[in-house]
C-alpha cells in the first residue's frame, strides 16, 4: 500500500464514513498526477442556485494609505519597516492603492459576476491607538466602501480583524494581555454600530491560531515573540474577545450574524498506530477547532497530552461561561493538509520553519511539550509556487468532518487559493494564462460540490484573492490574484483565472 492510499485508509477508518463517502475515483486519479480529481467529476459538478460566490482580501495587503486620514500604526506597519523582515525589501505602504481605487476594484469584482466579497478593516484607522473615540474620516472609508460592494451586488463579508493590531496595544503587551478582550469588543461594537445597517456577515478572526501562534509562539510574524506560554495566552484572550464581540455586535445591529474564518488544514495520521491517531486528534483541536469549540461549547477541545495548561493559558474561574457564545455559521479556509504523527517520546521541541500560510514542524523535532505532536505538509501532490501541496481532496474531507462535528452548521468557505507568478504575455496582448490556476479551482471546487451533494451545508467559497497583494512577510514574492496587479503603476489586468472563475459564478458549474 503506498502511502496515498495508506492515508486514505486510516483517515476513513479513524472518520467512520469517510472510506463510504468516497467514490472509486482514486483508481482512475492514480494513473495521473497524485491527488487528481477525473475530468467526469468536474463535468458533473454543480453548485446550488444562489450560491455566494466571491473573493477574498484584507485591509494590510490592498489598502496602502498607511498613514492617511489619521489612521495609526500597526504592528504590520512597524514590521514591515524593519529591515531584514520581508522579502525583497518591500513595504505595504501602497500595496495594491485600494484605499484609493476600491471603487474600479468593487466593479471589476462585478465584471467577474462576483456575489461576496469578504475584505477586512484596519482597526488602527478606527482607533489609531487602539482604543477611545473613532476616527470618523476612518469609518467614512468603509462606509463608502460598503456602498460601493452594495452598488455592484457584492454581500459585504466583514472580517474585523485581520492580523493588523494596532502598534499602541502591543505597547501594552499584546495579545497575551487579556484586557485586549474588552478593547477589541468596543472596536467591534463600533463597526457594528456605523456599519451594521449594511454590513449583516461578521466575522470577528482572520486565523486565529496563526497569528497568536506565528506572532506570539515562534516569532515569524509580528510581535515576533517565540514563547509557548505567551502563545497559550493570546490565544485565551482571542477566545475570551470574540465571545465578547460576538456579544457587542448583536447589541448593536440586530441584523448581524456573526461566525469566523478560521484557517483549518485537514489532517491524516502518518500511520494506524494508535499513538499517530491519537495526536492527529489534538492537532485537529489545536489547530483547526480550538476557537470553534471554545466558542460553540465553553471548553477547549482536547489539544493537549493530559489537562489543558490553564494557569500557563490565563484561564481564571468563569471564563468557560465567558468564552460561550455560538456563532450563526462557521467560516474556514482550505490551502493544504498535514500528517500528523506523536511526538510524546520526543526530547526536542522546536517550532519548525515558515512556510507559506502555515508553520511546518521540524520533522525532526516535535512542535511543543504541551501538544506533543509533528505535523508535516506532504509533498506527494504537485506544489504550487507558494510551496503548498495541491491535493484538492482535503476539501471534502474537511468539509464533511466540519458538518458531522458541529451538528451540520452552515458553512463559509472563506478562502482558498494558489501562489503561481504567472504575468501577461506580451504576444497574446498582454493576456495572463494562469492554466495552473485553473486546475486548481476546478479540481478543488469540484471536491466542494461533491461535499454539498453528500449534504453539508456550504453556501459560499471565497477565493483568495481578487487581486495580487502584499503577502505578508514574503512581499511581492507571491501572487495568490484572479486579477494581476503591475505593482509600478496599479494597473490591473483580469488573469485567464479570473475570466474563467466569473463564468463558474454566472453558470453554477465548472466546465465552462
Ligand atoms: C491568509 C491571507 C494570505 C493567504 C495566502 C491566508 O491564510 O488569510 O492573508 O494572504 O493565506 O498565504
Amino acid at each position: 500500500m503506498d502511502r496515498r492510499n495508506f492515508i486514505q485508509v486510516s483517515a476513513g477508518a479513524a472518520a467512520g464514513a469517510l472510506l463510504a463517502a468516497h467514490r472509486s475515483s482514486m483508481a482512475q486519479a492514480s494513473s495521473q498526477v497524485p491527488g487528481a480529481i477525473p475530468e467526469a467529476e468536474i463535468k458533473a459538478a454543480r453548485f446550488p442556485e444562489g450560491f455566494f460566490w466571491g473573493t477574498a482580501t484584507a485591509a494590510f495587503q490592498v489598502e496602502g494609505a498607511w498613514k492617511e486620514d489619521g489612521k495609526g500604526e500597526s504592528i504590520w506597519d512597524r514590521f514591515t519597516h524593519t529591515p531584514g523582515k520581508v522579502k525583497g525589501a518591500t513595504t505595504a505602504d501602497v500595496a495594491c492603492d485600494q484605499y484609493h481605487l476600491y471603487a474600479q476594484d468593487m466593479a471589476l469584482a462585478k465584471r467577474l459576476n462576483q456575489k461576496s466579497y469578504r475584505f477586512s478593516i484596519s482597526w488602527p484607522r478606527i482607533q489609531p491607538s487602539g482604543t477611545g473615540a473613532p476616527n470618523m474620516k476612518g469609518l467614512d472609508h468603509y462606509s463608502r466602501l460598503v456602498d460601493a460592494m452594495l452598488e455592484n451586488g457584492l454581500r459585504p463579508f466583514c472580517t474585523i480583524y485581520h492580523w493588523d493590531l494596532p502598534q499602541g496595544l502591543e505597547d501594552r503587551g499584546g495579545w497575551p494581555n487579556r484586557d485586549l478582550a474588552g478593547y477589541y469588543a468596543d472596536y467591534a461594537g463600533i463597526l457594528a454600530k456605523h456599519l451594521g445597517d449594511r454590513i449583516t456577515i461578521w466575522a470577528p478572526f482572520n486565523m486565529p491560531w496563526s497569528f497568536t501562534y506565528m506572532g506570539y509562539g515562534v516569532g515569524a510574524f509580528p510581535p515576533g515573540r517565540a514563547n509557548f506560554g505567551d502563545f497559550l495566552k493570546a490565544a485565551h484572550t482571542v477566545t475570551l474577545a470574540q465571545a465578547q464581540a460576538l456579544r457587542s455586535i448583536k447589541a448593536a445591529s440586530s441584523k448581524a450574524t456573526v461566525g469566523s474564518a478560521y484557517g483549518m488544514c485537514p489532517a491524516y495520521p502518518a500511520t494506524d498506530s494508535e499513538a499517530d491517531r491519537a495526536a492527529t486528534a489534538r492537532y485537529h483541536a489545536m489547530n483547526n477547532v480550538f476557537f470553534l469549540e471554545a466558542t460553540m461549547k465553553g471548553r477547549y477541545p482536547k489539544a493537549f497530552v493530559g489537562d489543558p495548561p490553564y494557569e500557563l493559558m490565563g484561564f481564571k474561574p468563569g471564563d468557560e461561561k465567558l468564552m460561550l457564545a455560538p456563532l450563526d455559521w462557521v467560516g474556514f479556509h482550505y490551502y493544504t493538509r498535514r500528517i500528523v504523527s506523536d511526538a510524546s517520546h520526543v526530547q526536542a521541541f522546536g517550532g519548525g520553519g515558515f512556510a507559506g500560510t502555515e508553520i511546518e514542524a521540524d520533522p525532526a523535532t516535535g512542535r511543543d511539550p504541551y501538544t506533543r505532536f509533528r505535523a508535516v505538509m506532504p509533498t506527494e501532490g504537485p506544489l504550487t509556487e507558494s510551496g503548498l501541496e495541491v491535493w484538492p481532496r482535503g476539501i471534502y474531507d474537511l468539509v464533511t468532518q466540519i458538518s458531522r462535528e458541529y451538528d451540520h452548521p452552515i458553512i463559509e468557505i472563506t478562502e482558498s487559493g494558489s501562489g503561481y507568478l504567472d504575468a501577461p504575455y506580451e504576444k497574446e496582448n498582454g493576456r495572463i494564462p494562469d492554466t495552473r490556476r485553473i486546475e486548481f479551482f476546478r479540481e478543488e471546487l469540484a471536491e466542494l460540490a461533491r461535499a454539498i451533494a453528500d449534504g453539508a451545508r456550504v453556501r459560499s467559497f471565497h477565493a483568495w484573492s481578487l487581486l495580487d497583494n502584499f503577502e505578508w512577510a514574503n512581499g511581492h514574492t507571491e501572487r495568490y490574484g484572479l486579477i494581476y496587479v503591475d505593482y509600478r503603476d496599479q494597473k490591473r489586468t483580469i488573469k485567464d483565472s479570473g475570466l474563467w472563475y466569473g463564468r463558474v459564478a454566472a453558470s453554477n458549474r465548472l466546465d465552462v
